[in-house]
């Protein structure tokens, strides 16, 4: 079959590779009917994520067809259209059980690896590397799909893949970020971040009820898009991000803060930002999290700092002091997808929100390397690419 597979920074390509087969009775296989890039393949095209392996076959946004099911994966019948949550789980082990499907700890193999960077190990994912597991991803013609029975969400007759390929990842992202801001009505939101990510987080703190979402990027189809949604934008290449969510807040700073940004800021983005870029060159740090600090900064006294952009390792000059001494909260993960997945089928089915919105670029699964390229740019106002097998 044809698959999008990483060789080293700035190489993805498109080549031919063994179909995948059932390896375990949970298993089943989907024909690709699309697949999405998301930020996330950002960070391997990068270069940034550790233990990547020449021609592993990446993507973790998919849905398609069922061709064929292992015998104990009773729920799904070749013929299904199903999309696939971005983390793999079993459904019943001890955070499977709790709804916290994206810390499973029977899907990752390479749980020891794992656990000796982060002390304990997190879900395998699909396409992410060796220290998640060495799954093949999902920009490909077909998947194989391990615990399929709670691994593969049906997709109602009649809903277009575009509406539905999200539930995979940036929706329930999104959607988990605003959820963890504990958003009862009226609050200030401040969003960093308006790719993907950042979209379906301010979609979704609006739709809980939020009062004001102030959406901070400096692209500016990105800023048009958030506007779209009802937000107010920060151009952080013009105002001072600080000092504006200051004047909008009574002095007070944001009710909560969400990063959907994560390790790859712009190094323009400030001078910390410079020192950190400096930094990773030489060896000398792991990331950048110059949103991190000035999300902590920017949060009021007893709020919620959200964080769903990915960090990998050991982040320097976090100002933990505002922290303790200010009462924030912190909360943050790799999106546990399987708990929210059917929460937000129902909202798209009775029309609160079309996903599809977010979609700028349309292509064949071949012209994925290119289309790396243009995302990774932000290059022909991309904001999120579907390719099609
Ligand atoms: N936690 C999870 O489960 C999960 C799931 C999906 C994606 N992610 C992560 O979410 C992040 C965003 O993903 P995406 O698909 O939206 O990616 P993206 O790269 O399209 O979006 C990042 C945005 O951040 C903006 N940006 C850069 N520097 C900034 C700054 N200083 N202030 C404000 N904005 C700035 C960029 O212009 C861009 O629009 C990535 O880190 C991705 O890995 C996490
Ligand atoms: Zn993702
Ligand atoms: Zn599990």
């Amino acid at each position: 079959m044809k698959a999008i597979t990483w060789h080293g920074k700035h190489d993805m390509r498109c080549e031919h590779v063994p179909d995948p087969r059932i390896e375990h009775a949970r298993d089943c296989i989907i024909r690709v009917t699309s697949c999405a890039i998301c930020g996330s393949d950002l960070h391997l095209y990068n270069g940034v994520i550790p233990d990547m392996h020449t021609g592993d076959v990446v993507g973790h946004e998919t849905m398609g067809e069922v061709v064929d099911v292992g015998p104990e994966c009773r729920n799904l019948k070749v013929g299904d259209r199903v999309v696939i949550p971005f983390t793999i789980s079993c459904g019943e082990c001890f955070f499977c059980q709790n709804g916290w499907y994206s810390a499973c700890e029977r899907s990752n193999p390479d749980a020891e690896k794992a656990s000796k960077l982060w002390g304990h190990s997190p879900a395998g994912l699909f396409g992410y590397s060796h220290l998640l597991g060495g799954y093949a991803g999902g920009q490909a013609e077909y998947l194989r799909v391990p615990y399929a029975d709670v691994g593969a969400l049906k997709v109602p007759a009649g809903m277009p893949d575009e509406q539905a390929l999200f539930l995979s990842d940036i929706f329930p992202t999104g959607y988990m970020a605003a959820d963890f801001c504990g958003i009862r009505g009226g609050e200030t939101i401040a969003v960093w971040g308006c790719g993907p990510v950042g979209q379906f987080a301010i979609r979704s703190a609006l739709l809980m009820g939020a009062g004001r979402v102030l959406a901070i990027d400096t692209i500016p189809e990105r800023l048009e898009m958030a506007r779209a949604a009802g937000a107010e934008t920060l151009d952080f290449g013009k105002v001072d991000v600080y000092d504006a969510i200051q004047q909008r807040t009574h002095g007070r700073g944001a009710d909560a803060c969400i990063d959907c940004v994560g390790t790859e800021p712009y190094t323009m983005s400030g001078l910390d930002a410079v020192v950190d870029r400096v930094k990773v060159a030489t060896y000398l740090g792991t990331d950048r999290p110059h949103v991190l600090r000035e999300a902590i900064q920017c949060c009021r006294n007893f709020g919620t700092v959200s964080i769903v952009g990915v960090y990998g390792g050991y982040l320097d000059k976090i100002p933990f002091g505002s922290a303790i001494n200010r009462g924030l909260t912190f909360r943050m993960a790799q999106t546990p997808v399987q708990a929210y997945m059917t929460k937000l089928l129902k909202l798209i089915e009775d029309g609160r929100i079309d996903p599809s919105f977010v979609i700028t670029h349309r292509a064949r699964l071949e012209d994925a390397p290119g289309l790396y390229e243009t995302f990774n740019a932000k290059q022909d106002n991309c904001i999120k690419v579907v390719l099609t097998p």
